[in-house]
């Protein structure tokens, strides 16, 4: 794991370029693309600089590492974060992929994922104070599976005690697939967290650890 800080101003600016660099790489090659991207409140910055990126958008697909359970109109939609930031100008143009529908079939998302997310080309996510990721917090049911990186289901309906509403999210298997891997986190706190997670191989205390291991030696681009 590297860890690159960076000032608050720049953040997100300089995690867009590293990430339009993977994005154009991928579609040299491939032809197409694939992102997943966190919530919260932390990436704005970063969407907004990523959706100013010269590229091939047609060709990019891009899906959330987690959603809440709410409709789009909500402000707490993690769907509603990239279309405010990220679909705007050329980069609307991108194939984004819902996580969450209301009544959805879980196991059919999962059949949807495994056909047009994974293997994912860069995955930017964010971590909580809490250590979590995505919608894998610690003490979530069921979470050990979503945490097996061997594991077959990509993608899980969580209930985190202590998160706001119930969440969908990618599970260790999907979000270890990516190619590239960012962590997005600001403040003291997180780094503090961070420092916490590398130092333990709990998983369910510090589900992000389950992303730090992964075999694309993921970069944390860091502000204080
Ligand atoms: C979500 C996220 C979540 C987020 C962290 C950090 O839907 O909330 O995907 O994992 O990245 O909770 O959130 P902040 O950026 O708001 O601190």
């Amino acid at each position: 794991m590297k860890i690159e800080t960076h000032p608050a101003s720049d953040l997100g600016k300089a995690l867009a370029g590293r990430v339009a660099e993977n994005l154009r790489a991928a579609l040299a090659k491939k032809g197409r693309a694939s992102i997943a991207v966190s919530g919260g409140s932390t990436p704005a910055p970063f969407l907004a600089a990523l959706s100013a990126e010269n590229l091939d958008w047609a060709h990019v697909s891009v899906t959330l590492t987690d959603e809440r359970q709410v409709t789009i109109e909500s402000d707490r939609s993690n769907a509603r974060l990239v279309a405010q930031n990220l679909l705007r100008g050329a980069a609307a143009d991108a194939q984004f992929i819902p996580l969450y529908a209301a009544g959805q079939d879980i196991a059919e998302t999962g059949k949807q994922v495994a056909a047009s997310i994974v293997p994912l080309d860069v995955c930017v996510l964010g971590m909580g104070d809490d250590m979590h990721t995505a919608s894998l917090f610690p003490d979530t049911p069921g979470l050990a599976g979503m945490l097996d990186s061997d594991g077959g289901t990509l993608v899980a309906l969580a209930s985190p005690p202590t998160a706001d509403e119930p969440r969908v999210t990618l599970t260790a298997a999907a979000l270890t697939t990516a190619a590239h891997t960012y962590l997005l986190i600001k403040g003291a706190g997180k780094r503090t967290a961070l420092d916490q997670a590398m130092s333990t191989t709990d998983l369910l205390a510090a589900p992000v650890r389950a992303i730090l291991d992964a075999s694309s030696a993921p970069v944390v681009f860091y502000a204080d």
